[in-house]
């Protein structure tokens, strides 16, 4: 079976690949710019193309059964209003440049798997949410919902469109746990504004299962929460970052204004949060193998 993958030169797109590898899957990785000296494993090919335009790499897509849509660009900077059209063109753009291809593999068996995000829900205190919540209000939830609303309009063309609502991605390779637990290394972290705020989470590793059972499992379409079962409130996670990296927490809390003032608006990502649970993986019968931040910390932090 062949899979398309945009974005999957990634922190995400990297795990999935080479697990796709291993199971024998062929695998095409859209990408920007090849570069040189980048060399393929067997079963992978790189093809250039900006997703964000029309353009050949369109005509590849409907040689492929598996869709996955991962290309973003991060937003994890200062949300100045040219980055804000970053991250929503390359994310919607690619997204309609995608469907548009999916055109051409018309009545086919084939499935997208389009990366969400738990933001789509927005900022909701202690609220549990699982795929039947209402979206929520604020930047993130609107490029959310509207990333969500043209993934959908695959179904015009194809069997299954599978939305994804990843929570943040945990691993040992790239992500946001590395650049959270660094001034937790350093003697100087603590947690942000009141601490308790919810961070859903997922393991990178169940990440790239929980893809491949959305591939097996053909009767499941429409979001799908891909975080693990047990989120923590940004004080607890604080906590278990410290003891897995064996450091005190020795600083009281960083208070909300100082973190508005320093990161403007993207702050809000950080102080507010939201609860969610993956009750379709659970109900489906997906296992994880990292359920709590834990034993995930200790498999990645050791
Ligand atoms: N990591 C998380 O915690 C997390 C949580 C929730 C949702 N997500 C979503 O999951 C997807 C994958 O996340 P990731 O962590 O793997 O992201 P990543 O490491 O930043 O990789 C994203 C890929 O998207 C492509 N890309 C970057 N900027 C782009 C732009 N301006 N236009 C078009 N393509 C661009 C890049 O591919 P090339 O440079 O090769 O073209 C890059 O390899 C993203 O859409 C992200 O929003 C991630």
């Amino acid at each position: 079976m062949k899979v398309f993958i945009t974005g999957g030169t990634g922190f995400v797109g990297r795990a999935i690949s080479s697990r796709l590898l291993e199971q024998g899957y062929n695998v095409t990785l859209l990408t920007r710019s090849i570069g040189t000296g980048r060399s393929a494993p067997a079963g992978l090919t790189y093809l250039e193309g900006d997703p964000t335009e029309k353009g050949k790499w369109q005509g590849h897509v409907a040689d492929h059964e598996i869709i996955i849509n991962l290309a973003g660009a991060s937003i994890f900077s200062f949300w100045t209003n040219n980055k804000k059209k970053l991250i929503t063109d390359s994310r919607i753009l690619t997204t309609q440049n995608l469907v548009d291809a999916l055109s051409g593999v018309r009545g086919k068996e084939a499935v997208l798997l389009s990366a969400s995000a738990v933001g789509y829900y927005g900022f909701r205190d202690d609220t549990e949410l699982d795929e039947a919540s209402a979206p929520g209000d604020g930047f993130l939830a609107s490029v959310t919902r509207k990333w969500e609303e043209t993934a959908l309009q695959g179904r015009d063309s194809i069997a299954r469109v599978v939305l994804c609502r990843f929570g943040i991605v945990l691993g040992s390779k790239g992500g946001a746990l590395l650049t959270m637990v660094k001034p937790i290394r350093w003697y100087v972290g603590c947690p942000l504004g009141s601490g308790r705020q919810w961070f859903s989470w997922i393991h990178q590793e169940d990440l790239a299962e929980i893809l491949l059972f959305l591939i097996k499992n053909k009767e499941i379409s429409g979001p799908v929460n891909c975080t693990a079962p047990n989120p923590v409130t940004n004080r607890e996670l604080t906590k278990e970052m410290a003891k897995a990296v064996n450091r005190p927490v020795l600083l009281p809390a960083i208070p909300s204004f100082i973190l508005k003032a320093v990161m403007g608006e993207f702050a809000t990502s950080l102080i507010y949060g939201q609860k969610v649970l993956p009750k379709r993986l659970l109900t489906s019968g997906f296992n994880f193998k990292f359920p709590t931040i834990q034993g995930a910390l200790k498999d990645i932090l050791a």
